[in-house]
């Protein structure tokens, strides 16, 4: 089970140093479950620093297609391993909604993180417009086609795609525990399709999108969640500690 807290455009240095430190130290006893912050860039370093020797994993919220080049504001994969991260958050819907990121861009981007030897956790979901029209198999489907098709077999164990329903992000309004099951279990069809049986079943399946302490359990208890994408409760470390706790009371 993966608990990933993803800051957005939160937390600058020097609040990353004393929080990182109280979550290492709230998280100590803490087993069976991978944790992960994803800060700022500026913040990244010391988000390293404070947690290198602990459980949690540190990861860019972006990373760029090239390793290095003109591309003025973006910052490679390269960069992103150099400062010491795990991983890089990719296709986040704030991206895809508010910076022109597409399937292509996302999957390049996919590409370029994997082989500079960085975990991806690649997001992906339906609007609320899409659903009304029934068509959300078909935008995952799409949507997941450019992720997989960006990932080989055996770069497939560094994978951990997000299902983030757009209309569930930010908004308190969380997808029900069958909702969030019946597109994981649709997600893992692909991945059936695409890999063998033990690479699609190791792929993690997150869902992302108003978890907190309270849906916490009943969401991480189905089948294909293996984990969550968190935004506003991976703020606080309480309601962060709490859900990363209450996933490690479900399953190892
Ligand atoms: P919220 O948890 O604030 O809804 O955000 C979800 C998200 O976008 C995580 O990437």
């Amino acid at each position: 089970v993966l608990i990933a807290g993803n800051w957005k455009m939160y937390k600058g240095p020097e609040e990353t140093v004393s929080f990182c430190a109280a979550l290492a130290a709230r998280l100590a006893d803490v087993e069976g479950v991978d944790v992960a912050v994803c800060p700022p860039f500026t913040s990244l370093a010391e988000a390293v620093r404070l947690l290198d020797g602990t459980n949690v994993a540190v990861y860019a919220q972006n990373a760029h297609w090239e390793r290095e080049g003109a591309f003025t504001g973006e910052v490679s994969p390269t960069m992103v391993a150099e400062v010491g991260a795990d991983g890089a958050v990719i296709g986040h819907s704030e991206r895809r909604q508010h910076f022109c990121e597409t399937d292509e861009t996302v999957a390049k981007r996919i590409r370029c993180v994997l082989d500079s030897d960085l975990r991806v956790i690649a997001c992906l979901g339906e609007t609320e417009e899409e659903r009304e029209q029934e068509l959300t198999e078909a935008v995952l489907s799409r949507q997941a086609d450019a992720v997989i098709g960006a990932v080989d077999q055996d770069a497939a164990e560094r994978l951990t795609i997000a299902y983030e329903p757009v209309w569930a992000i930010g908004t308190g309004k969380n997808a029900t525990p069958k909702q969030a099951q019946d597109a994981h279990a649709f997600l893992r069809g692909l991945l059936v399709d695409r890999y063998d049986r033990a690479t699609a079943g190791a792929v993690r399946l997150v869902y992302g999108g108003s978890v907190k302490p309270e849906n916490a359990a009943e969401l991480l208890s189905q089948d294909d969640v293996d984990g969550a994408l968190v935004g506003g409760a991976s703020l606080e470390l309480e309601s962060f500690a709490a859900i990363c706790e209450t996933a490690a009371g479900i399953r190892s």
